[in-house]
């Protein structure tokens, strides 16, 4: 059976074709992603993997339909760009990777907060030049901060637990409370009130209809002055343009963001010899206290094997018509 892979790195390659043997599919390769556009570049295939800037629309998947395609296969956890409701429609099986390292992402949305606070990614550049000065970098204690998290699934309750471990005070808002988070002191509260009484926001809830924006401008009068937003989950939880406001006002003291709304454009490229049409990222890649990373929070040696296997094993179990071992990887 053959495998299209769409948005392909060089890693991406690396790890599949190391735990493909046991599985023998023959995996095809695409660095373009999907699109309504791109799938004639597919054919004879039975499976289908995209990643998170891949278009899975109903036109698209229906062009993948009558392609013959029958598997489409995420590997990435968030599912916001495919229309499930088409896919269903279509008869087609989508799966996905639904926790493949949570502590990836969760360190990440920790190593953020820390170079915003401390300021190490300075310091590093400051004591090459051997400007051993410390005027500009100072900080503060984490110890006894108020920490807010919006969403407390996989990585939510990941980063709670790593978070626990600085002495700091964890609020917490999701749609189900986690009893074992509580348990463990994380105090469950109303939105508005973790937005009124944190220091540092991160957010670790998936991009829906209800949670796109979620900072805007309204939130941000909400929150306290000179607060730090984490944002390593998808770019469309942040509303940009109130978000740039809110860091020339200095309402916002700290911005680190792994996803940006319109990284699809950019990001998982090498773009130093280009000139960047995309105003909004320079703009806040201008401000001191903004840290972007390019959605690098599940890039690690352990989140990449998972990927590999749980995508192999998941297509294989759908091709042989089982169930799939891992409940929550069967999205239709
Ligand atoms: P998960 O499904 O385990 O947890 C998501 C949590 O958010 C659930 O507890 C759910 O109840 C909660 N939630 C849903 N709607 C909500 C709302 N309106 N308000 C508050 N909470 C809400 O997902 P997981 O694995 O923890 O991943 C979270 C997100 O992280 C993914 O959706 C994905 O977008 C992002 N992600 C980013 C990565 C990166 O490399 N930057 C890598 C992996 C995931």
């Amino acid at each position: 059976m053959k495998i299209a892979f769409f948005s392909t790195q060089p890693y991406d390659r690396h790890f599949f074709d190391c735990y493909n043997d046991p599985f023998g599919f023959e995996l095809e390769y695409f660095d373009t992603p999907l699109n309504r556009n791109t799938t004639g570049l597919i054919s004879q295939c039975e499976a289908v993997c995209i990643f998170v800037n891949d278009h899975a629309d109903a036109a698209t998947l229906q062009q993948l339909a009558d392609k013959g395609v029958k598997i489409i296969a995420l590997r990435c956890a968030g599912f916001n760009n495919i229309d499930l409701g088409a896919a269903k429609t279509l008869g087609l099986r989508v799966c996905r990777v639904p926790a493949y390292s949570p502590e990836a992402v969760a360190e990440h949305a920790l190593a953020m907060i820390l170079t915003l606070n401390r300021k190490t990614h300075k310091a590093y550049n400051r004591v090459r030049e051997q400007n051993f000065a410390l005027n500009g970098l100072l900080g503060f204690d984490m110890h006894g901060k108020t920490i807010g998290v919006v969403g407390t699934g996989n990585i939510g309750k990941a980063f709670c637990t790593i978070v626990q471990g600085f002495g700091c005070k964890m609020l917490a808002f999701d749609l189900v409370a986690n009893r074992e988070l509580e348990q463990l002191g994380v105090e469950f509260v109303p939105l508005i009130d973790l937005l009124q009484q944190s220091d540092i926001i991160s957010l670790h809830c998936p991009l829906t209809d209800q949670t796109r924006h979620l900072v805007n401008t309204e939130t941000m009068a909400l929150m306290k002055n000179g607060v730090m937003i984490i944002n390593t989950s998808r770019g469309g939880l942040i509303d940009t343009a109130s978000v740039i406001e809110g860091l020339k006002s200095c309402k916002i003291g700290y911005l680190g963001i792994d996803v940006y709304e319109q990284e699809e454009k950019l990001f998982f490229r090498d773009l130093s010899d280009d000139i960047i049409q995309d105003d909004m990222i320079q703009r806040l890649m201008s401000f001191p206290n903004v840290l972007v990373t390019a959605h690098q929070a599940f890039f690690t040696k352990e989140a990449l094997t998972q990927i590999a296997l749980t995508t192999l094993k998941s297509i294989d179990e759908l091709h042989r018509g089982n169930n799939l071992t891992q409940k929550a990887a069967l999205l239709v």
